[in-house]
């Protein structure tokens, strides 16, 4: 009976169905396989379901041989080299479209709250400094009649698009196949949120010189990859007023130590990668890397299989 390897427990119906057809190894702890582990788990197993934690390349591959399909728990798959697994015959899934809501509402819940202080006013209040009533106090960035720069036009941005367009903003984007060009939707924008997948391409596609033509009124949000901003550039973009806030759902590393430089930042909100952390979007997810899996141990095609 083959065997699969998963590196997390997955508290969802969908490991029912795996386990009914396969032997099952689980992870059991809250977090990640280290790396020696995982590959000596993996050499044990004819499958594997990794979440975004495991890092997945052609030396591992050919150390865990023989893996026959990968299925990631996430739509991104910047954790696996599919170049590797593709040289090797190897199937990979993944798991889109079932987290575009909930990622897209993480990334208008972030707009929303850097733009209208919402964790700086929770705090405010909490730590007893609720002043009275005053005209000047916590302004923030209006919605309506603003313009919302979306980058990457997947499903998340286009998903992202129909939230804005919902609170009256007017939505501009850009990609490699659409759109406006970048640098005039950096300019042009009150909000730039950002929704491509981590390429070698995207790497660090938001840096120094992006931040610098954003207007100093506007706000960046990442709900993509960490690795697509270079943080560096960002802390300082917040720091010397370059820009009016952030808010992220991803950085690099993660998690985030919590005495990283970014932190010390002003007008940032972060939250810990929970872009797709709601019970039914992750239940839908382990359906899909499970229905992945189910369908290339029996010698068919992943239905969702990026390569
Ligand atoms: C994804 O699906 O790529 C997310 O980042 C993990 O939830």
């Amino acid at each position: 009976m083959p065997r699969v390897f998963i590196s997390r427990d997955l508290p969802f119906p969908a490991l029912d169905r795996l386990k009914e057809q396969h032997e099952v190894d689980v992870w059991e702890q809250r977090t990640p396989p280290p790396p020696d582990d995982f590959l000596a788990r993996a050499r044990e197993a004819d499958a594997l379901l990794t979440c975004v934690t495991e890092n997945v390349d052609g030396d591992f591959l050919d150390r865990a041989a023989p893996i026959t399909a990968v299925a990631n728990l996430a739509v991104g798959t910047d954790n696996i080299d599919l170049e590797a697994a593709k040289q090797r015959g190897i199937p990979v899934g993944n798991t889109p479209g079932v987290l575009t809501d909930a990622t897209a509402d993480i990334a208008f819940a972030l707009l929303l709250g850097i733009a209208r202080r919402i964790t700086e006013g929770d705090r405010e209040v909490r730590e007893g400094r609720w002043a009275p009533w005053h005209p000047g106090h916590m302004l923030g960035g209006d919605l309506a009649d603003n313009t919302l720069g979306i980058i990457g036009w997947g499903r998340i941005g286009q998903a992202m698009a129909r939230r804005g367009e919902g609170f009256g903003m007017r939505v501009v984007h850009h990609s490699r196949s659409s759109g406006i060009d970048l640098d005039e939707l950096l300019e042009t924008s009150d909000y730039v949120s950002l929704h491509t997948p981590l390429t070698p391409e995207t790497r660090h596609l938001m840096g120094a010189a992006q931040f610098a033509r954003m207007k100093q009124t506007a706000y960046f949000i990442n709900t993509s990859r960490g690795g697509t901003v270079d943080q560096d550039a960002l802390r300082a973009a917040l720091v010397d007023g370059e820009i009016a806030g952030a808010g992220l759902d991803v950085t690099d590393p993660e998690p985030l130590p919590g005495d990283d430089p970014l932190l010390t930042a002003p007008n940032l909100l972060v939250v810990p990668h929970v872009g797709s952390a709601t019970v039914r979007t992750r239940s839908r997810m382990a359906d899909l890397a499970v229905d992945n899996l189910l369908a290339a141990l029996a010698g068919d095609e992943m239905p969702n299989r990026v390569a």
